[in-house]
């Protein structure tokens, strides 16, 4: 079955480098803003159970406070140790003026 998108946010919600806790399909799911683009992600980091969401956005990534894994946006892959997981990632669209992620 195809995943339904869900408004999560309207476009002009999130200013660049700030993030939204959304919760689709029962997931926890953390919509970002870098640099203008929206992306989204599991508000989780793959590494132990800790919120991204008490990281920072920076060049398309995401960071995690707790050991320093960055994790690309976009793939989910992280780009630095310790975090040798990725983090799952989420279909976008804007329409509407509104954001809407799949999470099926
Ligand atoms: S919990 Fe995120 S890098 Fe360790």
């Amino acid at each position: 079955m195809m995943a339904e998108y869900v408004a999560v946010a309207r476009v002009d919600e999130l200013k660049p480098a700030r993030m939204k806790r959304v919760e689709v399909a029962g997931r926890k799911l953390l919509l970002c803003n870098s640099e203008g683009r929206y992306f989204c992600v599991d508000e989780m980091c793959s590494h132990e159970d800790y919120s991204l969401y008490l990281g920072c956005i920076k060049d398309g990534k995401i960071k995690c406070s707790l050991h320093g894994s960055y994790f690309d946006l976009a793939t989910g892959a992280p780009t630095c140790e310790p975090a040798d997981e990725p983090i799952r990632t989420y279909a976008v669209k804007i329409e509407g003026g509104q954001v809407w992620v799949a999470a099926g």
